[in-house]
């Protein structure tokens, strides 16, 4: 299709909210915040009180009066209608679910950008969206998707007898209309549908107000990524991204979204490509129908095998527990949190955050305690902690909008088969779970890929977890054994097979009498460790063997004083909780929507260039659809390393990012 010249188009993009992570920083997603702020367009009673035979124009008010028989979606009132390619002729018959196309579309507000933060940003958004289109399946959009305009803003009178023709359609426009904008984004005219004014209230006669665009062809959403410095990324240092949803379709499902990516993030000396994929599959998410706007709108398609078609609104899905938890109920996600967490507990719906709500309100997260390293938490960690979990695919599989493919969910090891109690608040201090810790001593993240300090943090209220340390914390990183706190005398190695040990491990010097034993405290080390079966390995430390290390026991090494902590259901269970090597992508990339070929480029040749992702460090972003979202980040104050306080195999922390 021919676009404008000023027009940049992104085929097979998508959105991005993003966030700077630090190691032990936080990152809040504010989507909440941004989507509070926007006014929702609902449709207005029919006219009740217009008399009934005279033809009339009743005046339109303000953004609460619409046409019947529309959906109107946050923020904007647009509908979306599709054209089917002649506009005639039988509906195409319903093809099965297929992987869903999402267009990127960079506006032409966007910033100038260098080569560089192009190429990241490009890459990153390749990435996320090929991961999405992997993962959801849609009814596919027939003909070009074209956005619809608001008749609260095009037009100033419309027909309000019931009984003429032209009911409800457009009588008089407003001649100060100029545009559709989706936050702050201009829509361009080529996207939106026409419209017609009708001067008469029975005749057919009607003249072109606005000409029917050309509409995107071969697209399901339509993602308006917008690279700027707004106010919002400057009033808080830590915000990524942010994003909201524009328009939906018929059956409720959101068709367009923007996402603002905050420029200073793709200029970071820290930029990690990886936590930018993350942050722009959260914020694709929200949008996509994780957002407490949509939830209420969820259908469920349970007695039908066609997504979308004879399905019926859910209704209200979000009920407070009995202790004031707001959650999700809708079936997949019940059943898949029953089975994460090993428990038949009918109450186990997918537990919302509270921090960020009002009492009784709801936010678009999980719950962190609960859910901790699930793409969806209000705060993703270090980007190699962060899954694409089972609840939360289930929870897109209950939106009734898409077909999920739930065999892709990644391992969301926190809190697995921990049973209903996990992560409460009245749990999380008793010891009870080796997930969570007290005090503030030095440990393991609980996938053991890196050394972690027990810390809480304002989602945790209190709840304790090891978080990944500052510095050096990978245990797989073979160069950060020189900066690993100078413990040659624990028997420390690192590299790829290392894996983080709870250990008090101290090297036995030959010529020291045993009374001379210095005890030393239990803390997180790297040690090689090699699998033997499920839940079953060994392990190497400096100058010895190959060890069984029974899970949930300890061990002692000859040459050493002082004890290993064999980790239970940590190790050797997760095929898929490896470190990351540079080749592999830790998501199940598969499908792939025409990432590089259909990117369709652009004006002056900027973006035109496609490369696949390359890999960059960065920080981690979240985001959220839907809604705009704006994550920020909160910076942990790190606290220190003294006392050790033990607790063998706790490991807390969990990351987002994807
Ligand atoms: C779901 O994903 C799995 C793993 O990638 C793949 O083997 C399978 O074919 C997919 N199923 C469908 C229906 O796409
Ligand atoms: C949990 O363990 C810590 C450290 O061993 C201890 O200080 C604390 O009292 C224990 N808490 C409970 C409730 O047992
Ligand atoms: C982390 O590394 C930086 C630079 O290498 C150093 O200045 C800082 O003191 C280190 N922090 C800790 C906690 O080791
Ligand atoms: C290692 O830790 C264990 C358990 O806390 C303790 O019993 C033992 O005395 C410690 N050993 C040394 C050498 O510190
Ligand atoms: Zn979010």
């Amino acid at each position: 299709m021919v676009l404008p010249q000023s027009l940049r188009l992104w085929v097979g993009m998508l959105v991005v909210m993003l966030v700077v992570e630090l190691p032990g920083a936080l990152q809040k997603c504010i989507f909440d915040e941004v989507q509070a702020q926007v006014s929702e367009v609902r449709p207005a009673p029919i006219h009740p009180d217009s008399p009934p035979n005279r033809p009339r124009l009743r005046p339109l008010m303000g953004q609460h009066t619409n046409l019947r028989g529309r959906r109107w979606s946050p923020l904007h009132g647009l509908s979306v209608r599709q054209r089917s390619s002649l506009g005639q002729g039988a509906p195409p018959t319903p093809a099965s679910p297929q992987p869903i196309r999402i267009h990127t579309w960079i506006p032409r507000e966007s910033d100038n950008l260098s080569e560089a933060e192009k190429d990241r940003l490009k890459s990153a958004v390749e990435e996320a969206v090929r991961m999405v289109s992997s993962l959801l399946s849609v009814n596919r959009v027939v003909g070009p998707l074209l956005l619809s305009r608001d008749i609260n803003k095009y037009c100033k009178f419309l027909w309000s007898n019931s009984r003429t023709t032209n009911y409800n359609r457009c009588g008089r426009a407003n001649n100060n209309y100029r545009n559709e904008t989706c936050l702050d984004v201009t829509i361009p005219d080529d996207h939106l549908a026409g419209c017609d004014i009708y001067p008469q209230p029975d005749s057919p006669r009607r003249t072109v107000f606005r000409p029917e665009g050309a509409g995107l062809p071969d697209t399901d959403f339509l993602l308006y990524l917008h690279i700027q410095s707004t106010d919002k990324c400057r009033a808080e240092p830590s915000v990524l991204a942010y994003a909201v949803h524009c328009q939906t379709d018929t059956h409720g499902r959101p068709v367009a979204g923007v996402v603002v990516i905050c420029r200073g993030r793709l200029t970071a000396a820290t930029y990690e490509h990886q936590a930018t994929v993350q942050t722009v599959i959260h914020e694709l998410f929200h949008a996509l129908g994780f957002s407490k706007d949509l939830f209420h709108t969820w259908r469920d398609c349970s007695s039908s095998s066609q997504v979308a078609a004879g399905c019926f609104p859910r209704g209200k899905v979000i009920h407070s527990d009995g202790s004031g938890q707001m959650r999700i109920y809708s079936p997949s996600v019940i059943s898949a949190l029953q089975k994460h967490l090993a428990s038949p507990d009918p109450e186990l719906a997918g537990p919302l955050e509270n921090l960020d709500a009002a009492s009784g309100r709801v936010s678009s997260h999980w719950e962190s305690r609960v859910l901790r390293g699930s793409i969806m938490a209000a705060v993703l960690g270090d980007w190699t902690t962060v899954r694409i979990d089972p609840v939360t695919l289930a929870a897109l599989q209950d939106t009734g909008w898409y077909t999920v493919n739930l065999s892709r969910a990644q391992s969301l090891v926190w809190g697995d088969g921990e049973g209903a109690t996990f992560g409460s608040l009245s749990t999380c201090r008793d010891n009870s779970s080796s997930f969570f810790c007290t005090g503030s001593g030095l440990g393991c993240h609980f996938l053991h890929l890196h050394k972690g300090e027990c810390q809480t943090d304002p989602y945790l209220e209190g709840c304790g977890v090891f978080k990944p340390l500052k510095n050096a914390s990978e245990c797989w990183i073979e160069e950060n054994t020189s900066q690993s706190a100078g413990d040659d005398q624990s028997g420390e190695i690192l590299g790829f097979d290392s894996r983080c040990f709870f250990s008090n491990l101290t090297r036995q010097v030959p010529d020291q009498s045993q009374s001379l034993v210095v005890s030393s405290s239990v803390a997180g080390r790297c040690y090689r460790h090699r699998c033997t079966g499920p839940n079953r390995y060994q392990i190497q430390v400096s100058g010895s063997e190959w060890v069984a290390c029974p899970a949930g026991g300890t061990i002692q090494l000859k040459g050493y004083q002082g004890l290993v902590f064999c980790p239970d259901r940590r190790l050797c269970l997760y095929p898929d909780i490896t470190p990351p090597s540079d080749d592999v992508s830790t998501f199940p990339v598969s499908y792939t929507s025409d990432p590089y070929e259909t990117l369709t480029a652009a004006q002056d040749g900027t973006w035109s260039s496609l490369r696949p992702p390359t890999q960059i460090t960065v920080a981690t972003a979240l985001c959220f659809t839907a809604a705009v979202c704006l994550l920020a980040a909160l910076i942990v104050s790190y606290s220190k390393r003294g006392s050790c306080r033990i607790r063998i195999h706790t490991v807390p922390e969990a990351h987002s990012s994807l």
